[in-house]
């Protein structure tokens, strides 16, 4: 497939840094971008060079940045959905994955056990990080894959008991692991210590394989300890890991978790801030009031609303409420939760006011935390980035047009250290987003999630047109693995 130079003209040009939008035409060329300009000012012969490119028309639309989704988990979905659909009909061209502790390499097995089987089953043959990047150039799929470590699955490739800190030899095979993954180009580590398999860890073993991250350039994202009641100490234990290994922060899906701890983003967001003035640290957020991840009985509060997204031992009862189940089987939700585990739920945990604090936080990028195995999955699969726009954005007026595609783009690739990506800029890969203002959405919901968002009319992933609202995948895949730059 080759990428033919392309010209958009008379579009509203957001930029991705957050400054303001102007009119104006881009031009595209290989896989990069070759020149922004005044309408009708881009330099003939550079035209004449690239062959005179058909021109585009985007008059009434918005050209930005293609979105960056800086927490995902479509670590398998990249090899085996190349087609990334989920992600490019939002107008995505770079995830992230490996968030939340959880990633492919270096863990080969085919009986992933929970959290690692968030990502499915059938993709657990990378037993290094190289290996991991290979398999995503080979498999090209249709947005670009960037990578973090996940320390659970380190602990799962290095560790024989699971319920106690990592020894010294442990600690060093687990090291040596992340620097292979440096190595082979990943962006750093993640962990995920609310999770039972990696909860034991001590800030001794964090920060033994945290210090390998650091010393190659790589930053630290965290599901930290509690998100719940415990949740400022859980805060201050990242803040801490991070500072002691040298590493920007970055905060995963942050939020208050339960209806006790409703509102608290009023203590969390200033105390993130006060953190903030010592070290770097940054937030992930997505759209929504509801969480999902596995089944666990411990997020099963019986005051919440408790969706099931998939469940192994009772498939018919996806996409139930747990509380109409339990009363169908006259058991406690805790013990309807048992029944239907191994499997995945949304939980109703969040209030709007607290998301909106988050969202609207100037430390903030959006990720979409989607999961893309599940059955029935949380609409934020298919429409966080949309949602951000038409909620966000044209709805409620939280965010400026240029804040919000900040958080979507330019201030995820600084963050994560995605060099050349991110802005629309002469030099800069040419990954680019092309939507309506006025009708851009999301239309996946709870009852329906799997559904394309409205006014994302085109996508081009390094410069190749992968998405068109008309035709969807148009089936040139561009993406590529991306290395920390
Ligand atoms: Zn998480
Ligand atoms: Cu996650």
């Amino acid at each position: 497939m080759s990428a033919k130079a392309t010209l958009l003209k008379n579009a509203s040009i957001v930029d991705g840094t957050g400054a303001p939008a102007w009119t104006g035409d881009l031009l595209l060329a290989g896989d990069t971008i070759i020149a922004l300009a005044l309408p009708g000012e881009i330099d003939q012969r550079l035209l004449q060079e690239h062959g005179n490119p058909q021109a585009i028309d985007c008059t009434g639309l918005v050209a930005a940045p293609g979105f960056i989704d800086v927490h995902t988990h479509d670590d398998a979905a990249a090899l085996d959905k190349p087609d990334m659909l989920p992600k490019l009909s939002q107008g995505v061209t770079t995830v992230v994955v490996g968030n939340c502790g959880i990633s492919l390499a270096p863990v080969v097995t085919d009986a992933p056990a929970a959290p690692l089987s968030l990502l499915g089953a059938r993709q657990f043959r990378h037993a290094t990080m190289a290996a991991y990047a290979q398999a995503v150039n080979a498999a090209q799929p249709g947005v670009n894959v960037a990578a973090l470590l996940g320390h659970t699955a380190l602990r799962m490739r290095h560790m024989s008991d699971l319920s106690q800190p990592a020894n010294a030899g442990e600690r060093e095979a687990m090291a040596a692991a992340m620097q292979e993954a440096m190595d082979a180009g990943a962006l750093g580590l993640s962990s995920g210590v609310f999770y039972a398999e990696a909860y034991a860890a001590d800030m001794e073993e964090l920060v033994a394989v945290a210090t390998v991250a650091a010393r190659n350039g790589g930053v630290y994202a965290t599901h930290i300890r509690d998100e719940l009641a415990g949740i400022l100490p859980a805060l201050q234990e990242a803040a801490q890991t991070a500072k002691q290994s040298g590493l920007p922060l970055v905060l995963s899906h942050h939020k208050c978790a339960g209806p006790a701890n409703w509102g608290r983003t009023q203590e969390t967001l200033p105390l993130i801030e006060k953190m903030a003035k010592e070290q770097d640290i940054s937030l992930d957020v997505y759209p929504y009031t509801a969480g999902s991840t596995v089944l666990r009985e411990d997020l099963v509060d019986g005051i919440i609303d408790v969706l099931i997204t998939g469940s192994q031992p009772h498939p018919e009862m996806v996409g139930r409420y747990i509380a109409d189940i339990a009363r169908e089987w006259s058991v406690s939700q805790q013990d309807a939760c048992r029944r239907l585990m191994p499997g995945g739920a949304c939980y109703f945990q969040m209030r709007e006011d607290d998301v909106e604090r988050v969202i609207t936080h100037p430390l903030s990028m959006i990720g979409s935390d989607g999961l893309p195995h599940d059955e029935r999955p949380h609409p934020r699969l298919w429409g966080a980035f949309p949602r951000v726009l038409a909620c966000y954005w044209r709805e409620k007026g939280l965010l400026r047009l240029e804040q919000a595609i900040h958080k979507m783009s330019g201030l995820s690739a600084m963050r994560f250290r995605l060099q050349g990506r991110g802005e629309l800029k002469a030099g800069y890969a040419a990954d680019v987003v092309l939507f309506d203002p006025k009708s851009v959405r999301d239309a996946a919901t709870f009852e329906a999630p799997v559904q394309f968002s409205e006014g994302i009319e085109k996508v081009w992933v390094n410069g190749v047109l992968s998405y068109t609202a008309e035709g969807r995948a148009t089936g040139d895949r561009a993406g590529r693995f991306l290395r920390r730059g």
